[in-house]
């Protein structure tokens, strides 16, 4: 796990728009995991900046949105589809047919979602999986008590989830109440994940992510496990973080590595 501090959430979205930008120049064809959420949104606004400067090119990209309301129309302001099109899609040069993404009114759910699942392995897996984290821990929609190794199904939203995406619709009772998501097992196939937290409602979420046991739990712990974990956080949702020395220090001097070498 790699965890990156920085000053504030601006520098949150330049450092993950950095980290895109460098995986894409290896990888033209990269596929993108897209998380919805207020975290990720000035990473898009990095990401379509660079489209706009000809820094980076979507022609081949192709994205895979990370969850989905379940009832909700594709073009319904709240959904996870809405959101990833006036959010990104629609500012950059993604084809249409790299767009890949859970439907949130599916004729039959399990068929659905394993058709998801082998959407996503028929195109060699995501390589960038974007994650933000809820203040429950979870990833994507896999809330608290989510098998560690699930795959891509329907969940239950949890209470405080519930509560904190209210702000997006009229009132909490048109929240829905299930949702499709991407399981912690598909999430961790990933090449490289990086999750983002800013602000002080996030740094309890932060700290049992980074420092506490891994745990069902707490979802986004299991990042623990994963080889290319980026952990990107501001002040204050690293705030708990007791090791916050050493991760700046690794970070400023990762490239001295080479050095030892010569
Ligand atoms: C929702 C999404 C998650 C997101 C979380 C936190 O529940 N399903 O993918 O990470 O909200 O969102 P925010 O970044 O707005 O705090």
């Amino acid at each position: 796990m790699e965890v990156i501090f920085t000053s504030n959430y601006e520098k949150i979205c330049e450092e993950a728009a950095r980290i895109i930008l460098r995986e894409w120049k290896k990888k033209k064809n990269l596929a993108l995991g897209l998380a919805t959420g207020a975290t990720p949104l000035g990473v898009y606004k990095e990401l379509i900046e660079l489209y706009q400067k000809k820094e980076i090119d979507f022609s081949g990209v192709q994205t895979f949105g990370l969850d989905e309301y379940l009832g909700l129309e594709e073009d319904h302001p709240q959904s996870f589809a809405h959101y990833m099109k006036e959010n990104f899609l629609k500012h950059i040069n993604i084809k249409k047919e790299n767009i890949f993404r859970l439907d949130g009114k599916p004729s039959d759910i399990d068929t659905n979602c394993q058709e998801y699942e082998d959407k996503i392995k028929s195109c060699g897996g995501i390589d960038v999986q974007i994650l933000g984290i809820g203040r429950n821990g979870h990833i994507g929609f896999n809330e608290p008590g989510s098998s560690l190794s699930s795959r891509t199904r329907v969940k239950t939203l949890a209470e405080e989830t519930v509560k904190d995406n209210a702000c997006f619709f009229e009132n909490e009772r048109e929240v829905p109440r299930f949702c499709l998501t991407i399981g912690i097992g598909t999430v961790m196939e990933a090449k490289m994940i990086i999750l983002l937290a800013s602000g002080g409602n996030k740094k309890d979420a932060v700290r049992q992510c980074v420092e506490g046991p891994v745990t069902a739990s707490v979802p986004a712990s299991v990042l623990q496990f994963h080889p290319q974990a980026k952990i990107i956080v501001d002040e204050d949702a690293g705030a708990l973080l007791s090791r916050k020395g050493y991760y700046e220090w690794v970070f400023q001097n990762k490239e001295r590595v080479k050095d030892y070498l010569k």
